[in-house]
């Protein structure tokens, strides 16, 4: 049998704050994951609200599913991006949105437990990062951007999207191995990596950490969001997300890394000089030191909402 581990809801209570739900709302959750904050959310909106939940992931759709049996019958479930949350709310009718809420990246089933290379502890998992799996066909998966990229283009994304300093020494070091063997698993690639930094560090240890960081960490991130597009997806959702709401109504975002977290503070100062929403986080809210001792993941949320005027 297998056992998942349920994702545990960041900044829950902070969500309902900002969301300020009222019963018979409408609720959009355009990253449903294993339906946490999307059955908060239920009961405060309870009798007869409703929540659309949205989630790439087939397998999270299925989890939130069975968390939310008992409120079926006002809600709707659909595996989409919420870069097109604006056909998902046409389609299932739901009218007015009062509010919308993106909990950006990966829940903690989708870490631990599949085998699409997320993690750079499963070495043995295949190199591909889809998070939609095979659903969507046109994905490359990171073992194909691997084995195609020039040189340049690699270090461009480990540099852009995981700010990682030895980008350009990691990429050469991939289009080099590459030309006797494709990169298909987790630990090709982790290989390539601990080695370039061995040699840079001048280090004999298996893993020479950087900073209290495996040396791995921020190069999977990159690939992680270059073969799922996450900066242009999210930029495109958020603009969606901001015109289906009604008046007064409030959209909240929690990022995990800075780079989201530039986009959605940019993205909301621009709403506001244009006069469509109210910045109502001026400063980002952040877990309190408890939730973070609970849940360590927790530790780099940053939540953001605006109010569509
Ligand atoms: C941090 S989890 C959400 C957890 C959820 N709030 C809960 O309480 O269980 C993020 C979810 O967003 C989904 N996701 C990531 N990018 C997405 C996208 N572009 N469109 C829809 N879902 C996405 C992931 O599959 C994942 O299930």
């Amino acid at each position: 049998m297998v056992l998942h581990m349920r994702h545990t809801p960041v900044l829950a209570h902070e969500i309902l704050d900002v969301l300020a739900l009222e019963p018979g709302m409408h609720v959009v959750d355009g990253t449903l994951g294993d339906g946490g904050h999307a059955q908060h959310m239920l009961q405060q909106t309870a009798p007869n609200g409703r929540l659309l939940g949205v989630d790439l992931d087939p397998e999270a759709i299925t989890r939130a599913a069975s968390l939310l049996r008992d409120d079926a019958d006002r809600v709707t479930l659909i595996r989409e991006s919420f870069a097109h949350i604006d056909a998902c709310v046409k389609q299932h009718a739901v009218d007015p949105v009062h509010a919308i809420l993106l909990d950006l990246g990966w829940s903690t089933p989708q870490f631990e437990q599949r085998g699409r290379g997320f993690s750079f502890q499963r070495v043995d998992e295949p190199l591909d990062m889809r998070l939609s799996g095979d659903a969507n066909k046109d994905l490359k998966t990171a073992a194909d951007l691997l084995s195609t990229l020039p040189a340049q283009d690699l270090a461009q994304i480990f540099k852009d999207f995981g700010e990682e300093k030895l980008a350009q020494d990691i990429a050469n070091a991939i289009v080099d191995t590459r030309k006797n063997a494709r990169l298909s698993t987790v630990g090709d690639l982790v290989a390539i990596i601990l080695d370039v930094y061995r040699k840079k560090l001048k280090s004999k240890k298996d893993i020479p950490w950087v900073g209290g960081l495996h040396p791995a960490t921020k190069v999977f991130q990159a690939l992680r969001i270059a073969v799922n597009h996450e900066l242009t997806t999210l930029e495109a959702g958020l603009q969606k997300a901001v015109d289906l709401l009604a008046p007064n109504g409030r959209l909240a975002v929690i990022s995990f890394h800075s780079l989201e977290d530039r986009i959605v503070k940019h993205c909301f100062k621009s709403f506001q000089k244009k006069n469509i929403g109210l910045i109502l986080t001026k400063k980002p809210v952040t877990p309190s030191d408890k939730e973070c001792s609970q849940n360590p993941r927790a530790r780099s949320a940053k939540l953001r909402a605006i109010k569509k005027l």
